[in-house]
Order: structure tokens, then C-alpha cells, then sequence
């Protein structure tokens, strides 16, 4: 069930440094099932969980051995475009045989991930993915255990351990967004977590799937969500049904209760993200809870756990169209943004100290997890506010949200993250500089 973690390589205790090596490797995924050929790092599915507090240096030496050149973007990051792993703006691609060093402080205290920002759907797709928990030192004592859940799929033939071909099915998956076809909590179909009684869980969850999005129930029981992509939203929320889409985190507490020596399941519950979602596709068991024979115990009543986030507002703020929808007809599907596809796309200007207010459009008959590198938004009547990078934008649905952009001048990237529609076009760029005088 814990994730794989790093040797630290440097002493002082501000400083997490590390090696990374991006490798092929044969992993078992369930009870007897080796998948071969999965992308990982250091061999580890998902990646290795990296841990610091707020402050901290980080420093990942890349070692790309894989047969496709690779980056490292670091989802969530608010940090220095050189180091957001987008080749052509942030860096070249970092090809076979060769490395590259990323460092730079951690600015936020969450869960964050890292994965490669280059052939994205089909690397991430391999198994290219891992956590980063930045944790708040002065944050109070929640008497939870706690447990960091990286949610992903696979799609491998389970007799032969064969992956499948990222571009299998054609424009119809790719319009859809390929999911794999064996569920992953941590790497590991159908995990086991052994918990007690009454005594509360923190779990914080990643959805590092390249299209799937997990919506989770655990009958009997609720989710208290503390906090979302940027860390503790401004006060805590119940949910019967937890929704984490592509790219998003979720933090949340959950008191297991029942009879020691029983067994719950978590579950992932199909969500309507368009057609094919949800017809003919059934409830699956995503991850057990083992209620050990411990005598079941209460756990203390929370601390309060507010956060003051100053809200955005639209007044004053520049008003930014962004039309998710398809272009072209004929030849492979192309995916756009305002009628453009990534490629074609001119950069959106923006000014370091401007509030930018984008009133995202979705044309399609298909969800989008849309998601902005670099800074976070607040959703427009978002209650309570929180801090994202990826918001989903239901089918033919309208979300705005208002992002107000610091001193880090540089190319950043928003798109789908659905990663197939992000590499059939839906990307975009925001072209962030100095107030011309
Ligand atoms: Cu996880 Cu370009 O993003
Ligand atoms: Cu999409």
C-alpha cells in the first residue's frame, strides 16, 4: 500500500535532493499480473512519493533512460518557468542517455505530482507519474493516519502483460480520452489498508489517470474534504461522493466505522463525463478497508481547520475567452482552443500583477479537466474558496475562473487534461511578461 520514497542526498534538512532515473520495467500490478514494459521512475509505479515541507529546496536529477525523450513537469508548482518541464519554453526535451537537474524552492504546502511533458498521453498512459507532498509545518494535529493515494489506471492485457498501444481504437478513443482497463490505488490493483476502528484517516489523493476520472463512495461513510490542488481550502466540506478529476487532488479525512474484523470497500462509481461514460459500465471496487481487531477507539474532535483566502473579483480583472471545441474535418482528429489547435495557437498576453478572468466554453459533448500550469485560480462561486490548477468543465458547460499572475515572466501552458485531447490540440499558452511603461 505506502508508495516507494527517496534516499535524500544532502543532509542539511531544508534540502530534499535526489535521483530520479526514468526506466522501463516489468511491475506487478495485482496478485500474479506483470505488466512489462511500464514506464516508471526508479522502477517504482507510480514514482517514488517525495516529501519536504513548505520552504524546502528541492533538487531531482533526471536520468532518462528510457527509449523516448522525457521532461518533468511539475504539476501545481508555482515555480520558475526554466524548471516546468515544457520542452521549447521551459527546456529541450531531455533525450535518451541523458540528464537534466531541476531545483527550486517549494513555495505551497499540498499534494502536488510530477509527470513528463512530452508525448504526455502515451508516457503518463505507461505509467510515467508520481506524488510530491509539501507539508505545512505549523499546520495543527489532526490524530489521523496518514496516507497519500496516487489513483491511476492501465491498460494492459492482463494474461500477457502487454501494454496496449497508446494510439489503440482510433480518433473515436482519442476524442473520448483512452482510459486503461485496470484500476490503481498506489500502483496496486485492489489494495488492502489496514485501518482501526473510529480512528480517522487522512488521505490525500491524486488523480494521475491520463483520462479517467474517479468518482469515489465508501458506503456509510462521508468524505470531509480539507483541501483541494493548492492546499486547505477556507473551511472544510462534506461530500457523500468524492469527484477527482485528471490532474486534481483532493484532501480528505475519513473515521472507518464498522465491526473490527470487517471489511469495506472503497469505490469507483462511473461519472458522467459524456457519452460512453456511464452507459454499460459498472460500479468497481477500487481499494479495500480492513477493519483490524483493535478495539475501536473515537478520535479527538478536529481542530479548526479555516484558512483565509483573499477572493478574487472580476471587477478590474481582463476578461479572457477560451472556446474548447474540435476544428477540421478529415485526417486525424484535431481538438482546439478558440478554433485554434496548439499548434496554430497565437499566446494569450498577460502582465505580471494583472487578474485575468477566463470564461472557459466547453462546445463538446465531453468533459475537459482544465488545467493552467503555474499559478492557481479560484472558480467564480466556488464555495468554499479554494486554491486549483484543474477545474473540470462538463459537457457543454460554461466555468469561469479568475487567476492573478505574479513575477515569473515566461510561456505557460493551460490544456485539457485528458492528456489524448491535450496532444490532439486542446493546449494554449499564456505569454506572461512585464507592464509595458
Ligand atoms: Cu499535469 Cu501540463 O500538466
Ligand atoms: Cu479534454
Amino acid at each position: 500500500m505506502a508508495l516507494a520514497e527517496v534516499l535524500d542526498l544532502d543532509p542539511n534538512p531544508y534540502v530534499l535532493e535526489l535521483n530520479l532515473t526514468a526506466r522501463t520495467s516489468t511491475v506487478e500490478v495485482g496478485p500474479g499480473v506483470f505488466a512489462r514494459g511500464v514506464f516508471t521512475y526508479d522502477g517504482a509505479l507510480p514514482g517514488p512519493l517525495l516529501r519536504a515541507k513548505r520552504g524546502d529546496r528541492l533538487i531531482v536529477h533526471l536520468h532518462n533512460e528510457l527509449p523516448w525523450p522525457t521532461t518533468i513537469h511539475w504539476h501545481g508548482l508555482r515555480i520558475p518557468v526554466e524548471m516546468d518541464g515544457v520542452p521549447g519554453h521551459s527546456q529541450p526535451e531531455v533525450e535518451p542517455g541523458q540528464s537534466f537537474t531541476y531545483h527550486f524552492v517549494l513555495p505551497d504546502a499540498g499534494l502536488f505530482w510530477y509527470h513528463p511533458h512530452v508525448r504526455s498521453a502515451a508516457e503518463v498512459g505507461f505509467g510515467l507519474y508520481g506524488a510530491l507532498l509539501v507539508e505545512d509545518p505549523t499546520e495543527p494535529d489532526l490524530s489521523a493516519d496518514e496516507l497519500v493515494l496516487v489513483l491511476s489506471d492501465l491498460a494492459v492485457d492482463v494474461e500477457t502483460g502487454e501494454l496496449f498501444s497508446p494510439e489503440s481504437g482510433g480518433d473515436l478513443a482519442t476524442l473520448f480520452g483512452r482510459e486503461g482497463n485496470v484500476l490503481l490505488v498506489n500502483g496496486r490493483s485492489r489494495p488492502v489498508l489496514h485501518a482501526r476502528v473510529g480512528r480517522r484517516q487522512r488521505w490525500r489523493i491524486v488523480n494521475a489517470a491520463k483520462s479517467r476520472y474517479f468518482q469515489l463512495e465508501l458506503p456509510g461513510h462521508t468524505f470531509t474534504q480539507l483541501g483541494a490542488d493548492g492546499g486547505l481550502l477556507a473551511r472544510p466540506v462534506e461530500h457523500e461522493r468524492l469527484v477527482i478529476v485528471p490532474g486534481a487532488r483532493a484532501d480528505v479525512l475519513v473515521t472507518p466505522r464498522g465491526t473490527p474484523g470487517e471489511t469495506l470497500a472503497l469505490r469507483w462509481v462511473p461519472y458522467d463525463r459524456g457519452f460512453g461514460s456511464v452507459e454499460f459500465r459498472e460500479i468497481e471496487d477500487l481499494m479495500y478497508v480492513a477493519l483490524d481487531e483493535r478495539v475501536p477507539v473515537e478520535s479527538p474532535p478536529l481542530p479548526p481547520l479555516e484558512r483565509e483566502i483573499e477572493p478574487l473579483s472580476t471587477e478590474r480583472a481582463t476578461p479572457i475567452e477560451l472556446r474548447l471545441g474540435q476544428v477540421g474535418s478529415g485526417g486525424t482528429l484535431t481538438l482546439s482552443i478558440n478554433e485554434q489547435p496548439s499548434w496554430d495557437a497565437d499566446p494569450i498576453p498577460a502582465f505580471i500583477g494583472e487578474t485575468q478572468h477566463l470564461r472557459i466554453t466547453n462546445e463538446l459533448s465531453w468533459a475537459h479537466p482544465f488545467h493552467l500550469h503555474g499559478f492557481f485560480f479560484q472558480v467564480v462561486g466556488e464555495e468554499p474558496l479554494a486554491w486549483r490548477d484543474t477545474v473540470d468543465v462538463p459537457l457543454l458547460a460554461k466555468v469561469e475562473v479568475l487567476v492573478r499572475y505574479d513575477d515569473r515572466p515566461g510561456m505557460w501552458m493551460f490544456h485539457c487534461h485528458i492528456l489524448d485531447h491535450a496532444d490532439a490540440g486542446m493546449m494554449g499558452m499564456i505569454a506572461l511578461e512585464h507592464e509595458p511603461h
